[in-house]
């Protein structure tokens, strides 16, 4: 069966000094995590009948942390801008905190309506979700396993995604009621050094699960 695995990049510099945006290399313990991070993938790939290695490809950023987390795997590499991480506009390169002190309007807009807010020169989360279309329908028409190396907010996207479809087969398999799912998509948390294995079933349910490398 095939396999989606999503995981952020390897920490950065950026992420050690809590600055959002940019486009950092990745820290020690960030070089440390791309270094096991082929150790965990080949032990869960999936077996082919006949016993010949199943085909997976690996899609990154175009931004040096998901390069650089994605480097050490020994598979076939496409880049997208499409999953650059979300563009803070006259906000990146600061701190949450920074933000808060510097244009205090903005980050109680943010805080408001995480969703729709856009930055100043920048995305909102309505934007992504409308950038990452492409990347998500070429998941879906794709049959081979693939490894995401992404980021928080596109990671977002994407999970939140895939678990609202999930929702959907739920909803019309036992009539629940969900809510509105996009709403829940920013605040959805994508942990660093985690792998999430995502198994799509034949009845349209997905499998799920958090693999945390130490
Ligand atoms: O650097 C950007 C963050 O990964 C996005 O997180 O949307 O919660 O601010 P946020």
């Amino acid at each position: 069966a095939r396999r989606i695995w999503l995981t952020r990049h390897g920490e950065s510099i950026y992420n050690q000094k809590a600055l959002i945006g940019g486009d950092s290399s990745l820290s020690p313990n960030g070089a440390a995590y791309a270094e096991v991070l082929p150790e965990v993938i080949l032990s869960r790939l999936p077996k082919s009948a006949d016993g010949t290695p199943v085909p997976v490809s690996v899609w990154t950023s175009t931004l040096q942390r998901t390069i650089q987390t994605a480097a050490a795997l020994p598979f076939a590499k496409l880049r997208w801008k499409a999953l650059d991480e979300i563009d803070a506009g006259i906000c990146d390169g600061m701190t949450y905190a920074q933000i808060a002190e510097k244009h205090p309007a903005e980050y109680e807009a943010r805080k408001k309506d995480k969703l729709r807010y856009r930055y100043p020169r920048g995305e909102s989360y309505l934007d992504m979700i409308a950038r990452l279309e492409p990347v998500i329908s070429e998941m879906e028409r794709e049959g081979e396993s693939i490894v995401i190396v992404g980021h928080q907010a596109v990671l977002r996207v994407i999970f939140g995604y895939l678990m609202a479809q999930h929702q959907a087969v739920l909803r019309v398999i036992f009539g629940y009621l969900m809510a509105q799912p996009q709403a829940a998509i920013p605040s959805i948390h994508i942990p660093l050094h985690t792998v999430i294995e995502l198994t799509p079933r034949p009845d349209g349910t997905m499998g799920v699960e958090y693999i945390p490398v130490p």
